[in-house]
């Protein structure tokens, strides 16, 4: 599965004290995000100016016979490829931007982990992880942009399937707690030495190779837009366990 991103009866996988919960705050990856807007659209339109104008010469080239245009014809083909794969790059970090701005409506959070949950149940089984759900029937319903708030939760299970290389326990929890409604992501995965935790949600900060290191920044940022928190807790050897809180009744304060 690409990059392109829940708990139970909370299995007690990691001893509490063992894990402090580590409260993140809001950092200026929000103004480096629109920096990357901006210079993604300034980047786009003479990239497509250069896919065009490829296209075009390609099809002047496209009978050709002798081996000399031949060759020419598969330096365009090359050319192709790599524009198209800039505009893949380009298209990904604009992802992580549009982050920024939510639809909210009435939803339920329950209904949003499923989703996810459906969508990685052929990958897990597929890697040795076991799903274990526990899913508060009586959560109430929060205003939240139910195609982000999927994304948030779609890229901490992709984070937490990746920890767990030779397979392990994918763990889904959601409850209300106060005002707030709580969804949980555990894993029993490698975890995290305190060095790394602090860098976690840093913009392309990635341990992994081909990672881009927008994911947690990504659900960070949706997560704090819908007036929520992101918390983790991590032990090196047992596993994360990341939990997001959204405000029950935060339509009025969410900013577009
Ligand atoms: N559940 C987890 N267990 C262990 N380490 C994790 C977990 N989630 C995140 N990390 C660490 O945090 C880093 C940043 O995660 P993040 O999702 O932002 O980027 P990434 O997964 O490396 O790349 P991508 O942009 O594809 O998501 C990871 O590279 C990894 O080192
Ligand atoms: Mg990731």
């Amino acid at each position: 599965m690409t990059h392109r991103a829940a708990w139970l009866e909370c299995a007690r996988v990691h001893p509490p004290s063992a894990m402090e919960p580590q409260p993140q705050t809001a950092t200026d990856y929000e103004l480096l995000a629109r920096l990357v807007g901006a210079l993604i659209h300034e980047i786009k339109n003479p990239l497509s100016a250069l896919t065009i104008n490829l296209q075009l010469l390609r099809e002047d080239w496209e009978h050709a016979e002798l081996p000399k245009e031949q060759r020419s014809l598969r330096k365009i083909d090359v050319l192709l490829a790599e524009t198209r794969r800039l505009e893949e790059i380009l298209n990904d970090f604009l992802r992580y931007v549009t982050s920024h701005r939510i639809e909210p409506v009435d939803c339920n959070a329950n209904r949003v982990a499923e989703e996810v949950l459906r969508f990685v149940a052929g990958d897990c089984e597929q890697r040795g992880i076991r799903v274990r759900t526990d899913l508060d029937g009586t959560l109430p319903t929060i205003q939240a942009d139910a195609r982000l708030l999927k994304q948030a939760l779609l890229n901490l299970v992709i984070n937490a399937q990746q920890a767990m290389p030779r397979g392990g326990e994918l763990i889904v929890r959601s409850w209300a707690q106060g005002p707030e409604v709580l969804l949980e992501v555990t894993d029993t995965g490698v975890g995290m030495p305190p060095s790394r935790l602090e860098r976690i949600f840093d913009v392309f900060y990635s341990t992994k190779p081909g990672g881009s290191g927008l994911g947690l920044p990504t659900t960070r940022s949706i997560v704090e837009r819908h007036g929520g928190r992101l918390e983790v807790r991590s032990e090196e050897g047992k596993g994360t366990r990341f939990t997001i809180r959204i405000p029950a009744f935060a339509a009025k304060e969410i900013r577009p």
